[in-house]
């Protein structure tokens, strides 16, 4: 794992936006796996500059978020379908054949998580994956859990979740209980992983996610065993790490 610590939330997104700029200027049809949450948003904002200042085309890249609330339509503002096209989608020349939002509703649920899953693999797998980390260790909505979920699933939210992303909704009782997250699998097979912590709630997640027990129960260190994972991270978030774990980003 390749540690950075970053001065702030503005640098960690510059350079969370230029890593992304990197591989899509290298590779014009780059298949980027996306996170959403707070923490992401600043770097959507900066990919958008960049692509306004003509230094980035998205026309040929293909994406796949990584979740999706279960039961929530598009227009839901808490919807990872909707904070996806109002911080990112809208405003780039991605195309929208391209976009992939594991959005499942009605139906058969399997079948449509097994279909994405084929997709992933169809387009050769995750060049760059961009991820957040919750405050109890989860990837996408992989939860703490005794088993590992390999493929993209239905999942029940864990209790902590709910707490924390309860603030995107306007009343706790509107967060859906349930999400649609890709598995560890696609995640894990990324060429690249990119992760982004901001913020002290998240000092002990990053602390046990580089130096804790690989276990289900903490999904972030299966990121261990991946070969190419760089982390940015504020002061705040790696507050737990042992100085000389991490870089002094050069800004
Ligand atoms: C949600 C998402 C995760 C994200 C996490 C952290 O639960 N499903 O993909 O990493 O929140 O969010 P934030 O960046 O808001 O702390």
């Amino acid at each position: 794992m390749d540690i950075h610590l970053v001065d702030g939330y503005s640098e960690l997104s510059d350079i969370a936006a230029g890593i992304v700029t990197e591989l899509v200027n290298s590779k014009n049809n780059a298949v980027l796996g996306l996170a959403t949450g707070s923490t992401p948003v600043g770097m959507y904002r900066k990919l958008v500059e960049t692509y306004q200042q003509g230094s980035v085309d998205f026309s040929q890249v293909i994406t796949f978020n990584l979740d999706e609330y279960y039961g929530l339509s598009r227009e839901h503002p808490g919807s990872y379908y909707y904070y996806m096209y109002r911080h990112f989608f809208d405003h780039v020349n991605i195309s929208p054949e391209n976009i992939n939002i594991p959005e499942f509703r009605d139906g058969d649920i399997t079948a449509a998580c097994r279909q994405y899953d084929g997709k992933i693999e169809t387009v050769g797998g995750i060049d760059l994956q961009v991820l957040g980390i919750g405050v109890n260790g989860h990837i996408g909505f992989n939860e703490p859990d005794r088993f590992l979920k390999v493929h993209t699933h239905l999942v029940t939210l864990a209790k902590k979740t709910i707490e924390v992303n309860s603030r995107f909704f306007a009343s706790p009782e509107e967060m859906p209980g349930q999400a649609v997250t890709m598995g560890l699998g696609p995640i894990m097979h990324a060429r690249k992983i990119l992760l982004l912590a901001s913020g002290s709630s998240k000092a002990k997640a990053v602390f046990d996610m580089v130096n804790g027990k690989i276990s289900t129960k903490m999904p972030a260190s299966l990121l261990q065993l991946h070969r190419d994972v760089t982390i940015l991270a504020d002061r705040e978030a790696a507050s737990m790490l042992e100085e000389g774990s991490f870089h002094i980003s050069q800004g």
